[in-house]
């Protein structure tokens, strides 16, 4: 059976956890070619080696999506191991700690913000650049990047992690707006509750005022795998339509 993204080559960065290795899996049982990206080289490589045994194609190559250098590498790499860049999905972020504005220690807010805001913006021009120099694929160059719900509605348990988020829908919609002319489409996912390491301090705690479990209309835990495979639909010829625009992946509980 075709995948949605036969032949494409993929890019994600926070491959090798959670949500990114969920989306990294999918693209390659969608089809693709993948290079998975993180700061922590073994898991990156671990996820490639999933993809591999599963029979897929896939490299792994460290980054820090804070330093420009390292992102220009990985999209070199991918060129250089694959020939072109067709998706790209910025994935990788941290949460800071949960404390209100006036606690808030700042060596923390420039953390969150440098991965978070400065990352994803470092990752989209460093892959504009390369698919601006490609023909376009079926369905347009694709970049999906993770924001939040916490990117559409505040919260207030991790104030500088939600101004991030609302910072990554910002840029989404400029970059699809200025390239979707040039045949590049940049979408958002937000997700809500998913079970990954990063969501491990609000399951362990059910009061925290962000639980947005409770408000659910799908009474089930979130899983990296739903949002996986929302990524690679936006990534693929199916959402040729689509661009400039957060979805939601959050069981509907901002609904
Ligand atoms: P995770 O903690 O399981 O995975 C994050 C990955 O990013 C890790 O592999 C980590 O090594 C990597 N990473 C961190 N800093 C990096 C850097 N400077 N350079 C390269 N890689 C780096 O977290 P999860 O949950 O999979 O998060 C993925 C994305 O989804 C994040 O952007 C997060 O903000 C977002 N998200 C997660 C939600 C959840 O409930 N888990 C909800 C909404 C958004």
């Amino acid at each position: 059976m075709a995948g949605l993204v036969d032949g494409k080559v993929a890019l994600v960065t926070g491959a090798g956890s959670g949500i990114g290795r969920a989306t990294a899996l999918e693209f390659a049982r969608q089809g693709a070619r993948v290079v998975a990206a993180d700061i922590v080289s073994e898991a990156a490589e671990e996820t490639a080696q999933q993809i591999r045994d599963a029979g897929g194609e896939a490299k792994s190559i460290y980054v820090d999506v804070t330093d420009e250098d390292t992102v220009r590498s990985m999209v070199d790499f991918t060129v250089a191991e694959y020939g072109r860049l067709d998706c790209a999905h910025n994935n990788a972020g941290i949460l800071g700690p949960l404390s209100d504005i006036v606690d808030y220690p700042r060596e923390e807010y420039d953390r969150v913000l440098a991965v978070n805001v400065t990352g994803v913006w470092l990752c989209l021009q460093a892959e504009l650049r390369q698919m601006l120099l490609q023909d376009s694929p079926e369905g347009g160059h694709s970049i999906v990047n993770t924001a939040s719900v916490a990117g559409l509605v505040s919260n207030p348990a991790i104030p500088a992690y939600s101004m991030s988020k609302y910072a990554v829908i910002g840029i989404t919609t400029s970059a699809a707006k200025i390239y979707g002319p040039r045949g590049i489409r940049v979408n958002a996912v937000c997700p809500g509750m998913i079970e990954t390491p990063m969501s491990q301090p609000f399951r362990a705690d059910p009061d925290a005022p962000s639980t947005t479990r409770s408000r659910q209309a799908i009474d089930r835990s979130g899983q990296p795998e739903d949002v996986a495979r929302l990524v690679v639909w936006l990534s693929s010829a199916a959402a040729s339509f689509v661009t400039g625009t957060p979805v939601r992946v959050d069981g509907g509980a901002m609904a």
